[in-house]
């Protein structure tokens, strides 16, 4: 029998530490020149053979902060074991009335508030001088394969998707002030997380088609008359978006493993990766 290929990383951001229904196949950690990725990765198989790499972006007990999450060894991690495709999940605030929490949503733009404080770069500390293309920080060919088919493994569930949005990425651990929260509205940010930067940067780098599914947990802190975050409004819509996500994974896996596999096909996911003009790995 040949070996299974495993083409598709998946990123769990908070609440999201596994996938549902998968067989086990193995746990590896590599070391890689960055360190260790955040958890093990644990490669396990859909009932069609179809393999899937899974790291748990903050550890398997959620002990790693957004500051200190070793996306470099997550991507380098997950680029070596084949990985062509990274689908990420994560928590997010909204900055929009109409995104309620448990809202999904597909953004296809960032606002880099995490600029000069994480490493962000294969290339540092390196002689190769490298500008990668990031004016579409995510793969546009992957966001649209994904949103007919999120919307249709969401179909019957009081969850809406929504696409076209703009990410703030900024700084935590504390979550941004009133002001803060107000301005990102000015700059046209619609969500904010403290996770999806360095992690886009670095999969672009790697040639890696990369989306994010953003599950929203909160209003941030730009609502007049509500009260400012906490933790304690994320975590109450964490599980449920977590269990909504599991969901939503197991119904696209296939496809989009047969997807990459396709000679043709596997190019819509290389649009913006293909600009690339430096292999590292
Ligand atoms: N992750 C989830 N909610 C958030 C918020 N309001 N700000 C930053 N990161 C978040």
């Amino acid at each position: 029998m040949t070996e299974q290929r495993v083409l598709i990383g998946v990123i769990g951001g908070s609440g999201l530490y596994h996938l549902d229904n998968l067989t086990f196949v193995k746990k590896v950690h590599p070391e890689t020149p960055w360190g260790y990725p955040s958890s093990p990765i644990v490669i396990s198989s859909l009932p069609t053979g179809t393999q899937v790499a899974f790291i748990a972006r903050h550890g398997t007990g959620h002990e790693i902060s957004p500051s200190a999450v070793p996306s470099r060894a997550n991507i380098a991690a997950l680029k070596s074991l084949g990985v062509r495709a990274i689908l990420a999940f994560s928590a997010v605030g909204s900055l929009r009335e109409e995104i309620s929490p448990g809202s999904f949503v597909l953004p296809n733009q960032i606002i880099d508030r995490t600029k000069g404080i994480r490493p962000c770069s294969f290339f540092e500390g390196t002689s190769v001088v490298a500008h990668t293309t990031f004016g579409d920080p995510f793969s546009s060919g992957f966001l649209t394969w994904l949103e007919p088919r999120i919307n249709k493994a969401l179909e019957g569930r009081d969850t809406k998707l929504f696409t076209d949005k703009c990410l703030v990425v900024m700084e935590g651990p504390q979550f941004s002030t009133r002001a803060e929260s107000k301005m990102y509205r000015q700059w046209g940010g619609d969500l904010i997380n403290m996770s999806t930067l360095p992690e886009a940067k670095l999969a672009r780098e790697a040639e890696l088609s990369y989306a994010v599914v953003a599950t929203a947990t909160d209003y941030d802190s730009w609502r007049p008359h509500d009260a400012a975050v906490t933790a304690a409004d994320v975590f109450k819509t964490l599980k449920t978006n977590a269990d909504t996500s599991r969901l939503v994974a197991e119904a696209i896996l296939d496809e989009l493993n047969a997807t990459i596999n396709d000679p043709d096909n596997g190019k819509l996911f290389l649009d913006e990766v293909g600009k690339m003009k430096f292999s590292i790995m």
